[in-house]
């Protein structure tokens, strides 16, 4: 398939919309200012595996510190890089969640695998890197294209 599109006035700030695109499901996140403003938080750097995406799993655009184009918006393959499962989006921390007592972010339920909402990999879970990034960008300001 081609690019896909998504009118951002869709998202609410806090929420997440799931886009196909090329059979894979991407995951688009609408970062509320104080979610924005973890994603540099040193005590959150700390538990990630490659805080700086090192490893290169993004196009080089987003190449900095929100893995994105705008810091309130987030675009990241949801597909689990252990073995393919979709991670469930978990903003805040949960206390029902099996992944309780984290900051918040994609919960893999298939083995427990932990992103932040940049899609940034925790240290200690089956996940070898973080969720890629797709070649995406914004038309305008209404409007979000992958592919
Ligand atoms: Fe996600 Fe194994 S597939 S943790």
């Amino acid at each position: 398939g081609g690019p896909v599109e998504l009118d951002l006035s869709k998202v609410a700030p806090g929420q997440q919309v799931i886009l196909r695109w090329r059979s894979r499901p991407v995951f688009v996140t609408h970062r509320t200012p104080d979610a924005v403003q973890k994603l540099k938080d040193p005590a959150l750097l700390s538990l990630l595996a490659d805080p700086q995406s090192s490893e290169l799993q993004q196009p080089p655009y987003v190449q900095n510190w929100h893995r994105s184009i705008k810091p309130e918006f987030g675009v990241v393959v949801g597909i689990c890089t252990h073995l393919g499962c979709i991670p469930l989006f978990e903003p805040q921390p949960n206390p029902t969640s099996p992944a309780a007592n984290w900051p918040g972010g994609y919960f893999c339920p298939c083995h427990g695998s932990k992103y932040d909402l940049a899609g940034r990999v925790y240290h200690g879970v089956p996940a070898p890197y973080n969720l890629p990034v797709p070649p995406h960008h914004f038309p305008n300001d209404k409007m979000l294209r992958v592919g």
